[in-house]
């Protein structure tokens, strides 16, 4: 199944970019029948990824037998579900695998905690998505042909069935998949995800409850695998996509159903969230890997999940790798220890680093490839539109001008988007981002997309018409009938270099036309509470927006409670029909029209600037070179983060080049 076909996908802009800063030494280093115009790699079906069959016989770890011989684990066959899901051979770069070894991955969040359900965090690059399964699946989407693009993957829900009218679909769950504790994982830990967490409103789960299938949607247990989700009005595949990746993947029932309030009248919201501290491991988990040992500012490590229900085509159980590290450290140090070799893996984010991690990643000696993928990451300023949750009277006031469309307009046109990109990195890496979908998604029409274009008499005339006057001609423009100074707060992650340097530039823009920005910069922890939460006045990050499904809440009026920039409900003219288009999308299985109403969302967000755009980039995917089955043109952001689409359970090194594991001969004990 695999072969090396080119295919060229839309990354002529990386390439070129590339060659036109490594062109002399690059040339010299390509072998000559590599081309760097495209991308290697067959679009394949869904069945050929992965399936779900008994083999004939299973082998685990080595080290595992041991284990099973002193009674301290059951055999493998009885750790494996009936039919665990088999990873196919044929989808392998480099094929089946052999067992050992660390990977080692360099994260800038720390684990906030283990309890995920209740919206906990776990540091993000990755450390998560090792930990959790979800009921489908997305990343390795991009290898899937357009004939089967027809919404996820399954994962731990095998198959499903709508009814005639789309308004129920029945999920079968995996039989016989077990947590990293060994106990079974079944409908029950569905049901308490679903009703305890994502319908409960004290808890703060990323699934807000009415953003699956709209308002209404209710989920009933039909069996000990079976369950069926009844919507208010018909749905399709696509609403589906909203059980994977942090929304979609239950917690252990049997550990924190005990420390939720609603069975256990001394617990509080507040004791039930950390209830599964990051100090006490190792967690129960569903994933390849087991948190094992926290480090706190260090390192997390992971070790493989005895449990764990995937093997491949030789009856291998899955993960490869024995272990997992995560150092604790920043996010650009993530892509210089995967540059230097220390670290095994780095979506390439900042264009700060760009010109020195690519130039040295072209060294023969260097331990690491680069490769831009098709897709882009992109930056923008939000604004809360939420009045009611003002702390107070001049925020109210500032959240009503929020509100206006001219203003936000005004402010699209003050800002000159390429020198925004330059402050970033100079270079041809950054181009503007206006709202919406960006680029790389195939969502994304430029016909649709309305761009204010830097214009900044044209700012200033649309601020005077909102009676935003400088009234006391100190240089800062006043709120109405001489009110104070607009001075707005921006949130912003101070360890994201990009995030920080484009913030800088800006608010020197804006002030420009008499609109003062003032930059609260805060650690990602304290961030991510934040946006969730809706507590804040602006923000500037990095969000972008492939799918109208993937967490809906960060970009679309999906449900009451959605966007996080304006919680309350109280809807801005257009966003009710904002609302009404993404809703449509969900319940269509119309791809024609489903596009269509994707130009629709896109002219609305645009033209109303739903928030600002700032810009975006492509973006390169560092990867050891002792590294197999990182599959070439992965790309770092497109139907879910690389650390999803690569899919490390299948990732493996060669004995002789593996790094020597911390735990050596253990696994998680509980
Ligand atoms: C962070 C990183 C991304 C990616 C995600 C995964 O946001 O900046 O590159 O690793 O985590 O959740």
């Amino acid at each position: 199944m695999y072969k090396k076909l080119t295919s060229t996908c839309g990354l002529m802009g990386a390439t070129a970019l590339l060659s036109a800063i490594v062109a002399p030494a690059f040339a010299e280093m390509m072998p000559p029948e590599k081309s760097l115009s495209g991308l290697e790699y067959e679009l394949i079906g869904k069945a050929d990824i992965f399936d779900y069959a008994a083999l004939d016989s299973y082998s685990e770890a080595p080290f595992l037998t041991e284990f099973v011989a002193a009674g301290k684990l059951p055999a493998v066959a009885d750790r494996l579900p009936s039919e665990p899901i088999v990873m196919k051979t044929g989808a392998m770069s480099d094929g089946i695998g052999e067992y050992g070894g660390v990977f080692r991955h360099v994260i800038g969040g720390r684990p906030e905690g283990w309890n995920w359900m209740a919206g906990q965090h776990q540091g993000w690059g990755g450390i998560n998505m090792a930990m959790q399964e979800c009921l489908v699946r997305q990343g390795p989407r991009w290898q899937v042909k357009a004939e089967e693009q027809t919404g996820p993957l399954p994962n731990l829900a095998q198959s499903w069935e709508w009814n005639a009218d789309r308004t129920e679909v029945t999920m079968h769950l995996m039989e016989g998949v077990k947590w990293s504790d060994g106990d079974a994982f079944d409908v029950e830990d569905v049901r308490f995800w679903w009703e305890d967490n994502v319908q409960n409103e004290s808890v703060a789960s990323r699934m807000p409850a009415d953003s699956f299938g709209g308002a209404g949607t209710t989920m009933e247990v039909i069996d000990d695998y079976t369950f069926k989700f009844t919507f208010a009005s018909p749905q399709s595949e696509n609403v589906l996509e909203g059980l994977a990746y942090i929304q979609g993947c239950p917690g252990p029932s049997h550990i924190l159903k005990s420390n939720h309030p609603s069975y256990n009248s001394d617990a509080t919201y507040e004791s039930y969230t950390g209830s599964m501290p990051n100090d006490v491991t190792p967690a129960v988990v569903l994933g390849a890997w087991v948190p094992t040992v926290h480090r706190p500012d260090e390192l997390v490590i992971m070790r493989r999940n005895p449990y764990y229900f995937k093997v491949d085509e030789s009856g291998q159980q899955l993960p490869y790798y024995n272990e997992m590290h995560f150092k604790l450290s920043t996010w650009g140090d993530r892509t210089a220890q995967a540059v230097a070799g220390t670290g095994d893996f780095s979506n390439m984010e900042d264009p700060g680093n760009f010109v020195e991690a690519l130039k040295q990643s072209q060294d023969a000696d260097s331990p690491v490839v680069a490769n831009f993928g098709p897709r882009v990451l992109s930056w923008r300023l939000m604004l809360n539109f939420d009045v009611a949750s003002a702390p107070d009277d001049y925020e109210k006031a500032l959240r009503g001008v929020f509100r206006e469309k001219d203003f936000r307009v005004a402010l699209s046109h003050a800002l000159d988007r390429n020198a925004i990109g330059q402050s970033v990195a100079r270079g041809p890496f950054a181009y503007p981002y206006v709202a919406g979908f960006a680029t790389g998604s195939p969502y994304y029409d430029a016909d649709s997309s309305v761009f204010q274009a830097y214009d900044q008499s044209k700012a200033a005339t649309l601020l005077d018409g909102l009676g935003l006057a400088d009234s006391d001609g100190d240089g800062i423009r006043n709120l109405p009938n001489g009110g104070d100074n607009i001075i707005i707060d921006v949130l912003v992650e101070a360890e994201r270099n990009a995030d920080s340097k484009q913030l800088e530039a800006v608010a020197s823009q804006l002030e420009e036309v008499g609109i003062r920005l003032q930059a609260r910069s805060s650690d990602g922890t304290t961030l991510d509470t934040n946006r969730t939460g809706g507590t804040y006045t602006a923000m500037l990050s990095r969000l972008p927006v492939i799918l109208p499904t993937r967490e809906t809440c960060e970009s679309f009026p999906a449900g009451t409670n959605c966007p996080n920039f304006n919680k309350g409900g109280d809807r801005l003219d257009f966003e009710a029909e904002l609302e009404t288009a993404f809703n449509a999308f969900n319940a269509s299985n119309d791809a024609a029209e489903r596009a269509q109403l994707a130009k629709d969302m896109q002219k609305l967000m645009t033209e109303n600037v739903y928030y600002i755009g700032t810009v975006q980039v492509p973006a390169a995917l560092l990867v050891n070179k002792r590294v197999r089955n990182a599959h070439p043109g992965t790309p770092v952001f497109m139907y879910e983060w690389a650390e999803d689409s690569v899919m490390r359970e299948r990732l493996w090194t060669p004995a002789s080049l593996q790094v020597g594991e911390i735990l050596p001969g253990t696994v998680a004990e509980y």
